[in-house]
């Protein structure tokens, strides 16, 4: 099968790693930038690659099949929709969209142009977020009664997007990939300690429908590294650890039970904790691949419903954590 004719547009610090993993998938056909600096440096590493500081030129290939979007977030849907206006398939980064207007319409013009539009949530396609659903889903935990995530640092400290925004995005595609459900409650409380408006430390809390709950704690001036997702089963719980380098998945055969001679008192049961196998693949690659076979192979638009999901998950925490 011929190579896909792909264009990156955003050459931050971001759009160069799309750029290596597109050039290996598919033909790096542009890229474009704002800045010409961008433009110098990385037009030089890759020299087939028209360059431009115009997307209209860009969109004005006919050859060109699709457009990968890594510019800031607030550029993601008027660049995202002009792409797929001009009949290109576009992958976007995360946010897709800064509120669920823009996402429903991003989603409508993505199904009126017949085009496809993935967002980046680069965390699903972690074989180790994979390996979590597959056991979720198998049913091998029982039924899920919670999910926390912890994503933890000191540092880096952003001026521009707060924590909820730019570390909890991952977190809540996750849990909503992992639950299956849209949250029926969602509260955030947070503080901007530094920057005015920028809430550096945000805790979390989702409810859905069928009584799961989650939890989030996002943070940047905190002593621990933590990057969990923890899921906590009727008959089993795990956890994923991705500071971890070999046991990024741990099993934990532990639970509730109630024995028939107890009288109606709970105990718990410990059994084995193991570690399954997780593949070393690079998750952006996987992403890139993922979205080369939605253009080559056709698609359901299950990607796109899920990120205006995360869209509007995010729009009520935020609108709670405004109070
Ligand atoms: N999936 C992930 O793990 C991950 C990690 C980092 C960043 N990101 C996302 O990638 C995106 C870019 O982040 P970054 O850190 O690279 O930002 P950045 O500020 O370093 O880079 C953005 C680039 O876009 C260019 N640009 C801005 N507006 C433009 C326009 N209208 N047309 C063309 N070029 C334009 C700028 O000149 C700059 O080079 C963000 O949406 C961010 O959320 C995702």
């Amino acid at each position: 099968m011929n190579k896909k004719a792909v264009a990156i547009v955003g050459l931050g610090y971001w759009g160069p790693n799309l750029a290596r993993n597109f050039d290996d998938l598919a033909e790096l056909r542009w890229l474009c930038d704002a800045s010409p600096d961008a433009l110098e440096r990385f037009g030089a590493r890759y020299a087939q690659a028209r360059t431009t500081t115009d997307l209209d030129e860009v969109l004005a290939d006919p050859e060109l099949d699709a457009v990968v979007v890594a510019t800031p977030a607030v550029t993601h849907y008027e660049l995202a929709k002009r792409a797929l206006e001009a009949g290109k398939h576009v992958l976007v980064e995360k946010p897709p969209a800064m509120n669920a207007a823009e996402a429903e319409d991003l989603v409508a013009t993505s199904e009126s142009s017949g085009r496809v539009l993935m967002p980046g949530f680069l965390l699903l396609y972690h074989p180790a977020v994979q390996k979590v659903k597959e056991l979720v889903a198998s049913g091998e935990l029982g039924e899920v009664f919670c999910v926390y995530s912890n994503r933890q640092n000191l540092g880096k400290i952003r001026t521009d997007e707060n924590a909820l925004w730019s570390l909890g995005i991952h977190d809540l595609s996750v849990v909503l990939h992992l639950l299956d459900e849209e949250p029926s409650e969602a509260w955030a409380h947070g503080n901007a300690f530094l920057t005015p408006g920028i809430e550096d430390v945000v805790f979390c809390y989702l409810r859905f429908p069928s009584g799961k709950i989650a939890h989030m704690h996002l943070s940047w001036l905190d002593p621990h590294k933590m990057r969990r997702i923890t899921v906590v089963g009727r008959e089993k719980m795990v956890v994923f650890d991705d500071m971890e380098l070999d046991r990024k998945i741990t099993v934990y055969d532990k639970a509730p039970e109630q024995p028939s001679d107890s009288y109606g008192e709970w105990r718990t049961r410990t059994g084995d904790i193991f570690s399954p196998k997780v593949p070393n693949d690079e998750p952006l690659k996987l992403e890139c691949q993922h979205f080369v076979r939605l253009v080559q192979e056709g698609w359901d638009g299950r990607e796109m419903h899920d990120g205006l999901e995360v869209v509007r998950a995010l729009g009520l925490l935020t609108e709670s954590l405004r109070g």
